[in-house]
């Protein structure tokens, strides 16, 4: 069980893993994740599953290595079992017919947002999709957003590829023109939460998925809440997707900032690119931050 079938080097850091999961294909849907730790003993890392295959029973994750634990199961080799997978965990994405649905994302939430642009597309709508990167070496599945997407617009900031600027600059122009009736988006706090300001703005309904600190995935250690709606919901069991403008966003940028600034910690993990690695001292601090 949980053998690795396949991997993949995307870019860089990020890796592709095909394992074979047949309980876990069977049910997973856009939007769910699964908890994983690559040997006994290990961290749980939080991944979104990106692919699935119901027949053959397999389903994919990408992650960044970005700390011990993520390097671990990047190292893991083809034919070999992953000690741990649970899933799937978290609600599904509510997908509906809107019209035509702007799907944006920055970083590996590139990633995370495929199977919702391919769900999307399936459902009838139009599909656009918007992936920022700093620079063009940057920049992850491109060719699959083509694939997923009606339409894909790509900005860098540092104008090494397609237009220059932020993600968010492709939006406001297809937002001001009036060509868009929902959007979706992943990626950092801070794109999201402009993303949702422009969206509120102009009344175009937005769902966000938010990555905070998880630490069991299940709802019991209260490290992943998020305020919605001016109530305290737990990402991992209440989300991870929400409505983007009842998500108070400054109130999660000072949890993610106080992780940040109460625990120096070298590793990074990939849910999130602003996740530490829990170390005991996280987990515990996980369970105390309160607002
Ligand atoms: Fe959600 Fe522990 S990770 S409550």
């Amino acid at each position: 069980m949980f053998e690795i079938l396949n991997k993949q080097i995307v870019t860089q850091d990020i890796k592709r893993i095909d394992i074979y999961a047949p309980d876990i294909a069977k049910k997973v849907e856009p939007g769910q994740f699964v908890r994983v730790s690559p040997e006994e003993g290990d961290e749980h890392i939080p991944l979104s599953v990106v692919d699935w295959d119901r027949k053959k029973g397999t389903i994919s994750f990408i992650f960044q290595e970005i700390g011990q634990t993520t390097g671990k199961l990047g190292s893991l080799p083809i034919n070999e079992p992953i000690f741990s997978v649970l899933g799937p965990l978290g609600f599904a994405s509510k997908i509906e017919k809107k019209g035509t649905v702007v799907c944006i994302a920055t970083g590996i939430g590139t990633a995370q947002i495929l199977p919702i642009c391919r769900a999307y597309q399936k459902s009838g709508n139009k599909v656009i999709g918007i992936i920022g990167a700093k620079t063009k070496k940057n920049l992850l599945l491109e060719a699959q957003m083509r694939i997923a997407c009606n339409k894909v617009f790509i900005a860098t900031q540092d104008g090494t590829y397609e237009r220059k600027g932020l993600a968010t600059d492709v939006l406001k122009d297809l937002v001001h023109k009036k060509e868009v009736d929902f959007v979706y988006a992943i990626g950092s706090i801070e794109m999201m939460k402009e993303v949702c300001r422009l969206t509120q703005d102009n009344n175009i309904p937005t769902r966000v998925q938010l990555k905070p600190i998880m630490v069991d995935c299940l709802g019991m250690c209260g490290s992943c809440r998020v305020k919605v709606d001016n109530k305290i919901v737990f990402a991992c069991v209440e989300g991870p997707e929400f409505d983007g403008h009842k998500v108070d966003f400054d109130d999660f940028i000072r949890r993610m900032k106080g992780f940040e600034e109460s625990v120096p910690c070298p590793h990074k993990t990939q849910f999130n690119q602003q996740k530490k690695e829990s170390g005991p001292l996280m987990r515990f601090l996980s369970g105390i931050l309160s607002d």
